[in-house]
């Protein structure tokens, strides 16, 4: 084989813990709810930006410092996040990864997330909290899409590494972490249930 691939990009996705995470993810969902139920400011920038469902991004986006059940998930996502940087080898300089914000997201029928990326941040992530069965994944673009050009399309039935999207499913307690700057988004969740996830963003100083 002459060609050999290069510059990869990484989507790192695992069980948060070898341990069962239902007791975890029963009072991870319980705050989430009484968050929505309490921010009222929250809820109305959501009227705007995030139609039909919630997220805290915009009001309390630091829950990991306010929250003992949200510190407590933050101590495990740092072990995954510590594994993530040695395979990505970053060179951290002498300083550390540290969680910036951490934000939850509730997602009810009909409710979506657009394409984005997370500016201010190194690494990013999501925990899955409640997926009922069907929902939407974490759909990633390829983040050379917009230098393609002329380049003609791949065929169909293209080996997954030539697709220029990768959906990833939503699995309550599982991790997935990618490089902030990489564009990803959430389709409409067209099951009756609320899909619930807790997203963060890491920096290094
Ligand atoms: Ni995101």
């Amino acid at each position: 084989m002459s060609a050999r691939a290069w510059f990869p990009t990484y989507i790192y996705s695992a069980p948060l813990q070898a341990a069962d995470c239902r007791k975890l993810n029963d009072q991870l969902a319980d705050e989430t709810r009484r968050l929505r139920d309490h921010d009222a400011a929250g809820r109305r920038w959501c009227a705007q930006h995030y139609p039909g469902g919630y997220t805290s991004y915009a009001s309390l986006p630091q829950l990991h410092r306010t929250s003992s059940t949200f510190a407590a998930l933050e101590r495990k996502i740092a072990l995954h996040v510590r594994r993530f940087a040695r395979q990505l080898e970053f060179d951290l300089r002498g300083r550390r990864l540290f969680m910036t914000d951490c934000w939850v997201n509730l997602m009810p029928e009909h409710a979506a997330h657009g394409l984005h990326l997370h500016p201010l941040a190194c690494l990013s992530g999501t925990y899955y909290v409640r997926t009922p069965r069907g929902c939407p994944g974490l759909k990633f673009e390829d983040p050379r899409l917009d230098r393609f050009m002329a380049a003609p399309p791949r065929r169909t039935g293209a080996g997954p590494r030539h697709r220029s999207h990768i959906t990833y499913p939503a699995v309550a307690g599982r991790l997935i972490l990618f490089e902030s700057w990489l564009r990803h988004e959430v389709a409409a969740n067209t099951k009756r249930g609320e899909r619930i996830s807790v997203s963060f963003n890491y920096n290094w100083a």
